[in-house]
């Protein structure tokens, strides 16, 4: 099992805001895709909080899926299906066998800082054809706002992650929103978290 330092800090505060954005929705089973799940310790956390949900984690890194299969036998947890293989930057197609209007909520947890501009488009095009009509599209990390990066640590952010690959690195949010907006999700909230890291929240239209 791996353990991740900042998953263990931030669950709990990402957990309340999936409670209460899908508050109005608890009372049927919903189905949620995670992209990069990593090493499990968030799908484990909403599942056993939100009973609702069938979660389905995944990664395209096999050590990420060993892990999130440790926690979920540790766990004995039932809601969370076993981790599939999906890279998300392929076309939607090619993920582990989803369909069409297949899903309620697809989360993606610091995954598009980690990820070139083309794997972010491929998960927003992957969502708007995945989510069912209203579905949610999730997101959570830290941004740029209008070309701009704040604070200076957030800078040292990105710049420490393009030294991992040069095409990765902190996103904007108006070039996300666009490029959702293109593929039938509209940027419906934005939630402000700790350290300036942000939920945004898109909803399938
Ligand atoms: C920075 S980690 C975040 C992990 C976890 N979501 C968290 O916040 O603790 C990024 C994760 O995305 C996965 N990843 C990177 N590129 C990916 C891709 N193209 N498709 C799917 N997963 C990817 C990595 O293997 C890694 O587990």
């Amino acid at each position: 099992m791996l353990l991740s330092p900042q998953a263990e800090r931030n669950w709990e505060s990402l957990c309340s805001v999936l409670e209460d954005v899908l508050e109005d929705q608890s009372h049927r089973q919903l189905f949620a895709l995670e992209l990069g799940s990593g090493t499990g310790q968030h799908v484990i956390r909403f599942a056993q909080k939100m009973p609702f949900v069938t979660w389905q984690p995944s990664d395209i890194e096999e050590a990420s899926r060993e892990s999130i299969k440790a926690y979920i036998a540790a766990t004995h947890i039932q809601t969370v299906l076993q981790p599939v293989h999906l890279d998300a930057s392929e076309p939607w197609e090619k993920w582990a066998g989803l369909s069409k209007n297949s899903c309620d909520i697809i989360i993606a947890i610091n995954l598009l800082q980690y990820s070139s501009f083309k794997t972010a488009q491929g998960v927003i095009n992957g969502a708007g054809k995945i989510l069912k009509p209203n579905g949610l599209f999730i997101t959570y990390g830290v941004y740029a706002v209008n070309g701009i990066i704040t604070p200076s640590r957030n800078e040292q952010l990105d710049a420490e992650i393009r030294k991992l690959n040069p095409e990765w690195g902190l996103p904007d949010i108006d070039v996300l929103r666009q490029h959702a907006f293109g593929n039938g999700l509209r940027l419906e909230r934005m939630v402000e978290m700790e350290d300036y890291y942000k939920c945004l929240i898109f909803r399938k239209l």
